[in-house]
């Protein structure tokens, strides 16, 4: 299980971003990071928290390293206070080198922070200037070089078909990947409503990205230099190098582990059945917390049908849906419930069954995406 206060702020934002966050300018850090250790305190309290154990700190957002080194460790400190915690756990950090000093990066790997989260993006200027990323290329990189020369684990969030990225503006940027030698996660540009590239778009004042051909090059690319360059695929978005990774990925537990997020606007929070997202407005939140209440928005408990549909979306993460699992749970194989969703995606080549589990193709790979949707409730009117 993952344990995961999330920082929703950040110093300036990012034209693709749809993610809920507020700007510095906007807030007090100290009343919010009261509020969150309250939220943290009343989960904490639960029966169900009680007999938990987590696995893995992850401070994320938003940028948590807006916060001073101190502040951070202070709420790692906290977490480990209230919490049961694994022998063997690991702390992760979410920072942007815009707001992340050598000197924080520093006292994070003393104190004992395993791996560092950076939106590095793209590493062509040009393109960070469009998509209003206030760093250089050269920031990122030695705040990157900085922290591996320190021992830790870093892994990068990489854009794709971003409006005006050449192929080999792309290809650049994954060999400077491979060469800080980071583990990668790739995210294909989603344009959002709502969000500054939207509007820019909209307005002319940038192109629209590549179509779908487009970013299915971009991905194969990324697939192709990633792998011969030693990386394995996981995960919905990963590219990594370290086999225990792989291995000890909290996401291996699917859909039935957990990951308790907290702060405002956190998203994809589940414990078993539970499924909850919380309030985004920041004074919101924090009115709310300190009224003695969850800041919970969005709250479903899935029924069994709503569980073998998730369990199905292992294939989505890459991994392999056990037949004697899925017996053991629901008292039916998934060839008893989604017999023409797995006959037509075995059919196209996408997923391989056999008498343990159902795994997806190295051509589903590409369309792991669709190959969810496939399970999902169809839509009526
Ligand atoms: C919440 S952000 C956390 C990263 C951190 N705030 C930073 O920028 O360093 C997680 C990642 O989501 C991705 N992301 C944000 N907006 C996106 C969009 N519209 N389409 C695709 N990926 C997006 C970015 O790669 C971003 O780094
Ligand atoms: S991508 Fe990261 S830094 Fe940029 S606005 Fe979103 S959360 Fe903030």
């Amino acid at each position: 299980m993952e344990l995961q206060p999330w920082i929703s702020i950040c110093d300036s934002r990012c034209a693709f971003c749809y993610f809920p966050t507020t700007a510095t300018t906007k807030i007090r850090i100290e009343p919010y990071l009261e509020a969150l250790k309250k939220e943290l305190e009343m989960y904490a309290g639960t029966r169900y928290v009680k007999t938990s154990v987590f696995d893995e700190i992850v401070l994320g957002g938003g940028t948590p390293s807006v916060l001073s080194a101190e502040q951070m460790i202070d709420l790692i400190d906290f977490c480990k206070a209230r919490f049961n915690i694994n022998d063997e756990y690991f702390i992760k950090v979410t920072g942007s080198s815009k707001t992340l000093a050598l000197s924080k990066i520093d006292k994070l790997a003393e104190y004992g922070v395993y791996q560092m989260d950076m939106g590095a993006q793209t590493f062509d200027d040009k393109l960070r200037k469009m998509m209003c990323l206030p760093d250089s290329a050269a920031d990122v990189e030695k705040a990157i070089r900085h922290a591996r020369k320190l021992g830790l684990c870093v892994c990068v969030d990489l854009m794709y078909n971003l409006p005006g990225q050449t192929m080999e503006s792309w290809i650049n940027t994954l060999k400077k990947a491979i060469e800080l030698d980071v583990e990668v996660d790739t995210y294909s540009l989603h344009v959002d409503p709502g969000t500054l590239l939207e509007k820019m778009i909209k307005t002319g004042k940038s192109p629209p990205p590549g179509d779908a051909e487009y970013e299915k090059q971009m991905y194969l690319t990324a697939y192709r230099m990633l792998t011969e360059a030693g990386y394995k695929a996981v995960g919905h978005d990963r590219f990594s190098r370290v086999e225990w990774h792989m291995r000890e990925n909290c996401l291996n537990g699917w859909p039935w582990g957990g990951i308790l997020t907290t702060g405002a606007g956190c998203f994809m929070g589940y414990l078993q059945r539970f499924s909850y997202s919380n309030i985004e407005d920041i004074n919101q939140y924090m009115k709310t917390v300190n009224s003695g209440k969850l800041p919970i928005s969005r709250l479903s408990e899935s029924t069994d049908e709503d569980m073998m549909r998730r369990e199905m979306t292992r294939l989505y993460l890459r991994l392999p849906v056990s037949k004697t699992e899925f017996m053991e749970r629901f008292g039916k194989l998934p060839e008893d419930v989604f017999p023409q969703q797995l006959k037509r995606l075995k059919e196209k080549g996408l997923i391989e069954i056999d008498d343990r589990e159902i795994r997806i193709t190295k051509q589903g790979e590409v369309w792991k995406g669709n190959i969810a949707w496939e399970f999902a409730p169809k839509q009526t009117g």
